[in-house]
């Protein structure tokens, strides 16, 4: 690891185009003085997509989409964040198959009837002037499971009539009392691939700024990635090169459909939990073969090869994933996205000014303040924290004098 010191830190602004001094001592201050625009609220461009801040809501599945379609919840669920001044949003793992689904109440994006729903969803963003991108993937043996509030286990448990066959690299299933997935064909992986291609083009038709392929949490393209799950002898599986083949197959099928301006993303499960599956060195790898296919930022998650997704072998704890971020983005030289726990803005920005990670992921804390842009912006010291909101409210909020500034 490298990159922790005021140098990485420069570096880090730099990369993005932002220049200004990161030395701890001057963040706050211009150079004449005056208060400077704090780094986490610096902009960070990728390919023609400027993030306004580095705050980006990651990606919560909503598990109330209709057949896989956009639903008034996803509609006021993302209006939340798209009027809290984030800099860029995520939208959840979407099915690029049916049975791609981790539940019935996962998104889909398998057929031209979803884009009008996704539609709307980027055009929330996009009337703040906010990137959206969207998380497609296929859930592999994890899928055909009931939404979380109904206890997430098999539907073939609780629900037969509406479950269905899952797929993987190999038999193996997810643990002893899960349904064994059916080992994917040649032709079938071929066939998936061209699904990850077909639902890139539907996402650049709906509106979608940047697509992030899943590549985590134990969904089909981890289970190839994991020597855990794919025990497979033939070109898709074995050595590393063959396990990392379906990631580097689904990011070039995605890269083949999508505007070369348009920037791609990859979340991947940087580590797990269990010994024997991936680790940081194998990520770092598929970092590597990643950027050379064109993809942009890796968004670096844990763990989920044999249950919950986010696990790795420290337990849960602030900022406890972004380690993991810091090594990728200085191992394989490419822009990062840290997750996992960041909840105080003093937090998140020093993800951002340590080298870490160029952009910082919030879920439940983004749930539990939607504003936390906001709030971040005036204990940061941002010169003027009510411009990260939409004109409307910033017109009220900076005239809103109550014996202190609060922007
Ligand atoms: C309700 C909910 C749904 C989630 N859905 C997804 C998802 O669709 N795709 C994904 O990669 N991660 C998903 N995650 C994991 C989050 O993206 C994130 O990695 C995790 O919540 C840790 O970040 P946090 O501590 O800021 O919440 C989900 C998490 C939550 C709480």
């Amino acid at each position: 690891m490298a990159q922790s010191t005021e140098a990485g830190a420069a570096e880090t602004l730099s990369r993005s185009g932002v220049t200004r001094d990161a030395d701890p001592e001057s963040v706050g201050r211009d150079t004449d003085g005056t208060k400077a625009v704090p780094p986490l609220f610096q902009p960070f461009a990728v390919r023609s997509v400027t993030f306004k801040n580095r705050i980006v809501v990651t990606p919560m599945c909503q598990y109330c989409a209709d057949e896989g379609h956009i639903t008034p919840w996803h509609m006021a669920h993302h209006g939340r964040f798209a009027l809290g001044g984030v800099g860029g949003a995520v939208v959840e793992a979407t099915g690029i198959t049916r049975d791609g689904r981790i539940t019935p109440g996962c998104l889909g994006i398998w057929q031209d009837s979803h884009i009008e729903g996704l539609k709307a969803v980027t055009r929330l963003y996009h009337d703040q002037g906010t990137p959206v991108g969207i998380q497609i993937g296929h859930a592999g043996r994890k899928g055909s499971a009931a939404v979380p509030l109904e206890g997430a286990r098999p539907l073939v448990e609780t629900v037969p009539d509406q479950a269905w066959q899952t797929v993987a690299p190999s038999a193996i299933p997810l643990t002893a009392d899960w349904p064994t997935p059916r080992a994917l064909e040649s032709a079938e992986i071929e066939a998936l691939l061209a699904e990850f291609g077909h639902a890139a083009a539907r996402a650049v038709a709906a509106g979608f700024d940047f697509i992030e392929v899943h590549g985590a949490h134990g969904y089909l393209i981890h289970s190839f990635f994991s020597p855990l799950s794919n025990h497979r002898s033939d070109a898709w599986g074995g050595d590393l090169a063959g396990r990392m083949r379906f990631a580097v197959e689904a990011v070039k099928a995605v890269r083949r459909v999508v505007p070369s301006d348009m920037p791609v993303f990859y979340r991947t499960s940087a580590v797990d939990s269990e010994d024997g599956s991936v680790t940081i060195e194998d990520t770092v790898a598929l970092a590597k073969a990643l950027k050379a296919q064109g993809v942009d930022v890796l968004d670096c998650s844990a763990g989920g090869i044999t249950g919950a997704s986010g696990r790795a072998k420290a337990p849960p704890a602030p900022g406890y994933l972004v380690p993991y971020a810091h090594t990728v983005r200085a191992d394989a030289d490419m822009p990062t996205m840290a997750v996992g726990l960041i909840l105080e803005p003093e937090q998140a920005q020093r993800v951002v000014t340590d080298g870490s990670a160029d952009l910082v992921a919030l879920g439940r804390e983004l749930i539990a303040n939607p504003n936390f842009a906001y709030h971040a912006a005036i204990a940061l010291g941002h010169p003027a924290p009510h411009t990260v909101l939409p004109e409307s409210y910033a017109f009220f909020l900076s005239r809103r004098h109550i014996g202190k500034k609060t922007g």
